[in-house]
């Protein structure tokens, strides 16, 4: 794909990303006025996973399974060949996957975390295996623990330095995980799990160096990688911005270079093809053999894997258009636009920008709320309140308690707004911008959040909060004096 075209500099000397694509099937949106979405935290029990769509304006909650398809993916899907079994839809998309991810066996899964809880049942043979990655993602985590097994995150310190320009803050630490490898002994590490663009610490790409060096120490200890490749093109694409070795590679030498050196792949096709639907694939036919069991005892037929057809013609599309680089590009343009218009007002923001969405720091922006009452969460509810968008909190409520049923803190307390590829406008950005600035300015009005409904897995998604006081009353009010009849 043309590069180049990527670049596209104005005249007048100011940055702005500007779209590639144009807009041909639209969706009426709402923005309900700020009473209703009070009622509506309240109704949710102020948590944005539990809001309808009805009370959103913009939803910044994930890409997942929110990025605009193409006409080229559209059109594929009317050509499904409906079979429970031999579909030559599934044979399209294992061609694809050969193609894009030059991986000759796929198991089709129907989500990514099908594929994250095939893996961990496949591989955790004993309480206490240990998974060394770069960082953990909730679903993954969530997975592994589940069998018995244990993780540990090898990130660099500046990993941690929410305000920075590291280029790859995703890399592996490659001393700690040596280290890691010598004390728990190979054999009771089934697997190195490498997460492409890190999504828990700010959608943080690693480089391809780093691979190389992790797949070095894999090589010595005989143990296989595992690539999350949910976010892989962004990752691909920040190597092509930020790795000189790579400044000149396409997207599909990239992917390839970074597909690899690694053993298995898994991904969300919601986010890494902007369709539906999940993949295993690997070049090992004994790796194949021992995972393929597990896809029609859990998912359905080989050749589905409980996708629908008309979804696996719309992956083969869109694994394709992954090699596009002016597909990709868009969503970290408009997050480094984000990112950089609020960091010149010195809200706190993770930098550099990354992929998925704009991070705001809550740690800071909430440093009067204590990290036991949510600063995220609460950051997350506060900016629904006054803008009808919805971010996801990325924080302690995202955590997982510990095996003794205590709270275990987030290193990062994070409001992720999303932004899916191709969804929304520069306007719709610059807006979330000028609500983020006012909200930073009444900030001391926000307050802390507790639970009153706490599920025992992954309980930010459906786990029901309350505010600890009146705040989001005040706030409220504070909006409407400032901002008049305005929605
Ligand atoms: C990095 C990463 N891995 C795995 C998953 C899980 O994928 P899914 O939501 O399709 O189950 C996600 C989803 O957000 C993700 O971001």
């Amino acid at each position: 794909m043309n590069k180049k075209a990527v670049h596209i500099k104005f005249y007048g000397g100011e940055n702005i990303p500007l779209e590639l694509h144009k807009v041909r099937v639209v969706q009426k949106l709402n923005l309900v006025p700020v009473e209703r979405r009070l009622e509506a935290l309240y109704e949710s029990g102020f948590n944005t996973f539990r809001l309808t769509t009805n009370d959103v304006f913009l939803d910044m909650l994930t890409d997942s399974g929110t990025n605009a398809m193409s006409d080229m993916q559209l059109s594929a899907m009317m050509h499904a060949d409906d079979a429970y079994a031999g579909s030559q839809s599934f044979f399209r998309l294992q061609k694809a996957v050969e193609d894009v991810l030059r991986k000759k066996y796929f198991l089709p899964v129907h989500q990514g975390r099908a594929a994250e809880n095939i893996i961990a049942n496949a591989y955790i043979r004993k309480k206490g295996d240990l998974i060394p990655m770069n960082y953990h993602f909730t679903t993954a985590l969530a997975h592994i623990t589940q069998y018995g097994g244990r993780i540990v995150e090898l990130l660099y310190d500046e990993a941690y330095n929410i305000s920075s320009c590291h280029p790859f803050k995703g890399n592996m630490n490659i001393e700690k995980l040596e280290a890691v490898i010598k004390e728990t002994g190979k054999e009771n590490i089934p697997f190195i799990r490498m997460e492409a663009s890190t999504n828990l610490i700010g959608g943080q790409p690693f480089s391809v160096q780093n691979l190389r060096e992790v797949r070095g120490i894999a090589d010595r200890y005989g143990l296989r990688i595992v690539l999350d490749a949910s976010l892989l093109g962004e990752n691909a694409y920040l190597v092509i911005q930020r790795e000189p070795e790579f400044a000149d590679a396409s997207m599909a030498d990239v992917i390839s270079t970074i597909t690899g050196l690694c053993d298995i792949i898994y991904f969300s096709a919601r986010k890494l093809s902007s369709s539906r639907g999940g993949g295993i694939c690997t070049n090992e036919l004994t790796i194949y053999r021992e995972l393929e069991a597990f896809i029609p005892l859990f998912e359905g037929f080989l050749t589905y894997g409980g996708i629908s057809v008309r979804e696996i013609e719309a992956m083969a599309v869109g694994l394709y258009e992954t090699l596009d680089e002016t597909m990709i590009c868009q969503s970290p343009q408009y997050i480094a636009y984000l990112v950089n218009a609020l960091t010149a007002k010195d809200i706190p923001m993770v930098t550099p920008p990354g992929v998925l969405g704009a991070h705001a720091d809550a740690k800071r922006i909430c440093e009067h709320i204590p990290q036991s009452q949510y600063q995220a969460g609460a950051l997350a509810t506060a900016f629904y309140l006054i803008s009808g968008v919805r971010g996801m909190e990325r924080g302690s409520i995202s955590n997982q308690r510990d095996e003794n049923g205590n709270e275990t803190y987030a290193d990062m307390e994070l409001l992720r707004l999303a932004v899916p590829r191709r969804v929304f406008t520069l306007s719709q950005v610059k807006y979330v911008e000028d609500r983020m600035i006012w909200l930073y300015e009444n900030r001391l009005l926000i307050g802390g959040l507790k639970f009153v409904y706490e599920p025992p897995v992954l309980r930010f998604f459906m786990g029901g909060l309350e505010p600890v006081s009146d705040w989001a009353e005040k706030l409220m009010a504070k909006f409407k004096e400032d901002f008049g009849n305005s929605l």
